[in-house]
């Protein structure tokens, strides 16, 4: 990745040494770049704008949900897409105006749809009963996640459709729920699919797409409505493992051709895509200090970041390319890395090739820009990771890491206990 480079032992991105931000802010710590978010931005955005008249980017906030990040994508004209109301609400505190703001939940209560509805923000209903709960308070437009019945994810556990898949609902029901919307008196529709996480083939798209546009010819064609706007998901894929990058210029190519079809009888639809992945991934990496190391039959190299801040690998057996920042030798040995968790599954990767290592060395975990922060917690009652923005030459905190009064704070012993 272009914006990460070495001079001499020492990894800088966007010409900041990462090893004095170990030093200033400690570790661990996942360190952002702003160029990096903004490059991604303007690749994706251009890349369908070529073929879409109207087209937005709605980033998914829960790849990384700090305020400052998603402010990046505001100034630079991206709308939101949140999980909950919760999500929807960061984003308005971000500045992101409630017309630019989709929720797509997954068994929402009441409670939570009636927010979303009082913040005027757009629903994506993942079922009709989602829908049905409002009875007369239904929002002006209608949309349904659509579970087209075919997906992909780098793993299983982020493939979102298909037939197992606990997302959206299929075409004929999706049928029904629109049709109760147009005998309530509902004029606008929207439609939305997201059917699997960190896709790298230009050509799963297309296939995908092509599903989803019978399935829209279809509904157009039984009820007679046509769509304002046509919300394909998110799931555009990054590199973990030196695999080649998705080609985001084919892929757009690829989806509008597989629209191509549905374009006139959908004459205003604006075309939506949620990236999460995408935008923010590569534009992080976070930073471990090796606190020590044991050769007993396994040579494992223990930091300070454990499966507390980093959950992908004990998750999914997600790999993260990680390097020594602070040294560039050739001659490399193999660790296990690992945190400070009570947990045999705590580590951030296995046989990773790395320089000779010695405690206070830093490690650079890869990709950490997505995913990592904000599926983070406080197991063993740990510190999450603090988070710092490269901008233009400047610094900035923008999330700082909470300590043990921060932990204990929302938590109460009942008098009779004390
Ligand atoms: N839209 C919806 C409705 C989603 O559920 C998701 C992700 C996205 C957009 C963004 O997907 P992306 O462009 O980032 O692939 N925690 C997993 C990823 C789970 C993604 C689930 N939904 C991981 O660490 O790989």
């Amino acid at each position: 990745i272009e914006n990460f480079q070495y001079k001499g032992n020492s990894l800088f991105l966007d010409d900041v040494e990462l090893k004095s931000l170990a030093h200033q802010f400690g570790t661990p710590l996942i360190v952002l770049s702003e160029k990096r978010i903004n490059n991604n931005y303007l690749k994706i955005k251009s890349a369908f704008s070529k073929h879409f008249r109207h087209f937005k980017v709605h980033y998914a906030l829960k790849a990384n949900s700090n305020p400052a990040v998603i402010s990046i994508l505001r100034r630079l004209g991206a709308g939101a897409d949140a999980a909950n109301p919760n999500e929807a609400e960061i984003a308005m505190y971000s500045g992101i105006s409630p017309d630019n703001i989709i929720m797509t939940g997954n068994n929402l209560s009441y409670n939570d749809l009636k927010r979303a509805l009082e913040m005027n923000i757009k629903i994506n209903f993942d079922d009709v009963n989602q829908m049905n709960i409002l009875k007369n308070e239904l929002p002006d437009i209608i949309s349904f996640r659509i579970n087209p019945g075919y997906g992909n994810g780098e793993f299983t556990g982020i493939k979102t459709a298909g037939p197992s898949s606990k997302f959206g609902i299929p075409m004929n029901e999706a049928l029904n729920g629109y049709r109760t919307a147009l005998n309530a008196g509902v004029k606008k529709f929207g439609i939305h699919m997201m059917a699997g996480s960190n896709n790298l083939d230009p050509g799963y798209f297309y296939e995908l797409s092509g599903i989803f546009a019978g399935i829209i010819k279809t509904i157009n064609n039984e009820l007679g409505i046509s769509f304002d706007f046509i919300d394909i998901g998110g799931g555009f894929g990054v590199p973990y493992k030196n695999e080649a990058a998705l080609d985001i210029n084919e892929t757009a190519r690829l989806i509008a051709m597989a629209l191509d079809g549905i374009m006139d009888s959908n004459p205003d639809a604006e075309i939506i895509i949620e990236p999460g992945r995408y935008l923010v991934a590569d534009a992080g990496i976070a930073l471990a200090t090796v606190t020590d190391l044991k050769n007993y039959g396994r040579s494992i190299a223990g930091t300070d970041l454990g499966m507390n801040i980093l959950i992908r690998p004990a998750l999914y057996g997600a790999v993260h390319e990680i390097i020594c920042i602070n040294k560039n030798d050739d001659k490399l040995f193999n660790y296990d890395i690992t945190g400070q968790i009570c947990e045999n599954t705590d580590f951030t990767g296995l046989n990773v090739k790395l320089p000779g290592l010695e405690p206070g060395d830093i490690l650079g975990i890869m990709n950490a820009g997505a995913y990592v922060s904000s599926m983070s917690s406080n197991y063993n009652s740990l510190s999450r990771a603090a988070e710092v923005l490269i901008s233009d030459d400047n610094v900035h905190l923008i999330k700082k890491r909470d300590d043990i009064r921060d932990i204990i704070n929302n938590t109460f012993i009942p008098g009779h206990l004390l």
